[in-house]
């Protein structure tokens, strides 16, 4: 462990944290997670579509992270770089300086040539620390730990950075850093170093969605929510979820009928690739 997580890990262990409850989200807003940004649109987590999703008034930027060889937490989806940029293999065996030479948006050009755009020729791999620097405190970040168990230490350092630029922001209705998994163990050491921030257990369920009061009480300890498969949920579930006072957002939502759908469920929020229609969906009166 490096020595600035070892600090700032007995800061936390000694200072904080003595309520470990979970986190409410009290914001009764249906929330719009732009997936991987408005990556309708353009090359996923790319900062182009992280600005088209603020531009179109998305609540949330979701970015998935994968970390480098040398510790830097990156935002991209897989564990190989071979989909999204011009390089092969894992992130985990390039530097930051060999992975940010790689193109991530030309495969968006060819793959979705309906899509393409100039401006997406040269766009990089961003870092979180570099997002954060775009964004700042104008948008809200719903941030996945993805392959948590392949990187030792990818709690601290994200940990270690949202203290840096400040996002531990706990006064607020709507939370500006919203954290999720699918990896139990990540979001339990994650709840253990810093326990103010909400948590979102992801469930991937491949026929009905279904939890066990032992669930819910398991989840009790450290998640606010759980985000969910649409095709797994129904009404009754959704109450069930929300009567146990959890959140329930569900993945991924990327045309209007599905829209509906989880706005008539009455989901608390929705993933999705085109945050536009989301928005314009709320804007018109209910049915
Ligand atoms: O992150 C929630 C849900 O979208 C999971 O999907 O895109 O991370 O594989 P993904
Ligand atoms: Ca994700």
């Amino acid at each position: 462990m490096r020595k600035q997580h070892i600090v700032l890990v007995l800061f936390l262990l000694i200072a904080g944290c003595a309520d470990k409850s979970a986190v409410p989200i009290p914001s009764n807003e249906f929330l719009i997670i732009a997936h991987r940004g408005a990556s309708t649109y353009a090359p996923e987590h790319t900062m182009l579509a992280y600005e088209i999703a603020q531009q179109s008034a998305a609540t949330y930027l979701e970015i998935d992270l994968q970390m480098t060889e040398d510790g830097v937490l990156v935002a991209m989806h897989d564990e190989t770089v071979d989909r999204t940029t011009d390089g092969g293999g894992l992130v985990k065996d390039y530097t930051i300086e060999e992975l940010k030479q790689l193109n991530a948006g030309e495969w968006f050009n060819s793959t979705y040539p309906s899509m393409a755009n100039e401006a997406f020729e040269d766009l990089d791999v961003p870092t979180l620390e570099e997002v954060f620097l775009r964004f700042g405190d104008e948008a809200n970040y719903y941030i996945e730990m993805k392959s948590p168990k392949i990187y030792e230490e990818m709690e601290e350092e994200l940990i270690a950075l949202l203290h840096q630029y400040d996002l531990i922001d706990v006064n607020k209705k709507l939370p500006k850093v919203i954290i999720e998994s699918f990896s139990r163990a990540s979001l339990t050491e994650f709840h253990e170093l810093e326990p103010r921030l909400p948590l979102i257990q992801l469930f991937s369920f491949k026929e009905k969605a279904a939890l066990s009061d032992q669930d819910y009480n398991s989840l009790s300890t450290y998640a606010s929510g759980i985000g969910v498969n649409l095709n797994a949920v129904d009404k009754n579930f959704i109450h069930e979820v929300q009567q146990h006072a959890f959140q329930i957002h569900l993945y991924n939502i990327n045309n209007e009928m599905d829209m509906k759908k989880a706005l008539n469920l009455k989901a608390n929020g929705a993933f999705t690739n085109t945050p536009n229609l989301a928005v314009d969906l709320l804007k018109q009166p209910n049915e």
